[in-house]
């Protein structure tokens, strides 16, 4: 029986094999995954671990924090800040970056984080996740926030883990897309798909249609069109989902494809979208992008924008290279 790939293994080998990624880089990635390990067994417990419900915070967005948002967010902080690797940090729920503390020694990266995304589903068992993206730190002086500041494409690593029925590792290093599914019973993540591809046409789209009277016309159009089903433009039926988890959303498309979107609208005409650039849309488009997919904001590849603020939002159409096109293509 050929052996198992353990997490270890497979990122040992990138290393060897590939030469894709340093040592520092591999210890750092094999942190980010025993931190999510740690989230998931917080998720599991549930009510019996009292992690459910709100705490009485609000983050730099504005938004009610959740206790679960909390928890991951320093589950995160404290596993990453010791080893060496780390410059800083940045996460959807801190307003600045956090500097690795001077009783540390100070590593290369840059890691970014949305903690625990989906909050909206943690009370109700819905799956959730946490979302990470590596960034380098540029050659000079004492890291600041502006080191952040790196267009998606500069990526040197980038991945979510999903806790749903299974927990799922799902990680590039710039070598395609490669799932690991958490072996409770051994402690560890193995790998369980390799080179994973998203089909370029696909017949499912995932948008919240609420918020239908607040789009832009090409969403509008691309919508009508594909609730037009057999009889419209599109000559064939679509199917819809939206969980309301971005890495759930995320994480069905790369495994059976479809288009995800959550474009700028009326509702907040300032703000670009509701997706953050840096540590949802980035990682988020590189997956979807080293599996065969495409992802833009509707003009541009979001892995082109030069970010100008930690926390930019950023509207966000990704998924099945053939339909992402045509919506970009609406918009032009
Ligand atoms: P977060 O929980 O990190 O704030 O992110 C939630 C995001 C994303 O995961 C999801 O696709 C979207 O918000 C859902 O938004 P709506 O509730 O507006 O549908
Ligand atoms: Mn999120
Ligand atoms: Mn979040």
């Amino acid at each position: 029986m050929a052996s198992k790939v353990s997490l270890t293994r497979y990122l040992v080998e990138q290393q060897r094999v590939n030469g894709l990624i340093p040592a520092q880089l591999r210890l750092l990635l094999e942190v980010v995954a025993r931190s999510c390990k740690s989230i998931s067994q917080a998720v599991n417990k549930g009510a019996l671990g009292g992690v459910l419900g709100t705490a009485e915070s609000e983050n730099v967005q504005g938004e009610i924090q959740k206790k679960l948002d909390i928890i991951a967010n320093e589950v995160l902080i404290e596993a990453n800040e010791w080893g060496g690797n780390l410059a800083a940090m940045a996460s959807e729920e801190m307003e600045g970056i956090y500097v690795v503390p001077n009783r540390y020694p100070q590593g290369e990266y840059l890691l970014l984080f949305d903690p625990l995304d989906g909050s909206s589903n943690i009370d109700v068992n819905v799956s959730i996740g946490t979302i990470f993206s590596v960034l380098r730190k540029p050659e000079g002086s004492q890291v600041s926030e502006q080191d952040f500041l790196q267009a998606g494409s500069k990526q040197v690593a980038a991945g979510y883990c999903v806790y749903g029925p299974q927990t799922t590792l799902v990680l590039t290093v710039g070598n395609g897309v490669a799932m690991f599914t958490l072996d409770r019973e051994q402690g560890s993540f193995v790998l369980t798909q390799e080179n994973v591809q998203v089909p370029a046409d696909t017949q499912e789209f995932a948008i919240n249609m609420s918020n239908m009277r607040h789009w832009d016309a090409p969403i509008k159009r691309y919508v009508d069109e594909c609730l037009a089903g057999k009889e419209g433009p599109r000559g064939k039926d679509f199917n819809m989902r939206w969980i309301a988890s971005m890495v759930a959303d995320v994480h069905r498309i790369l495994t059976r494809g479809g288009i995800f979107m959550y474009p700028w609208d009326k509702r907040e005409p300032t703000k670009p979208g509701k997706l953050r650039l840096m540590y949802e849309a980035n990682p988020m488009g590189w997956l979807i992008e080293q599996a065969g997919g495409a992802a833009t904001n509707g003009k541009e590849r979001i892995l082109a924008i030069n970010p100008t603020q930690l926390h930019q939002r950023v509207s966000v159409i990704l998924g099945s290279k053939n339909e992402v096109e045509r919506v970009t293509g609406y918009h032009s």
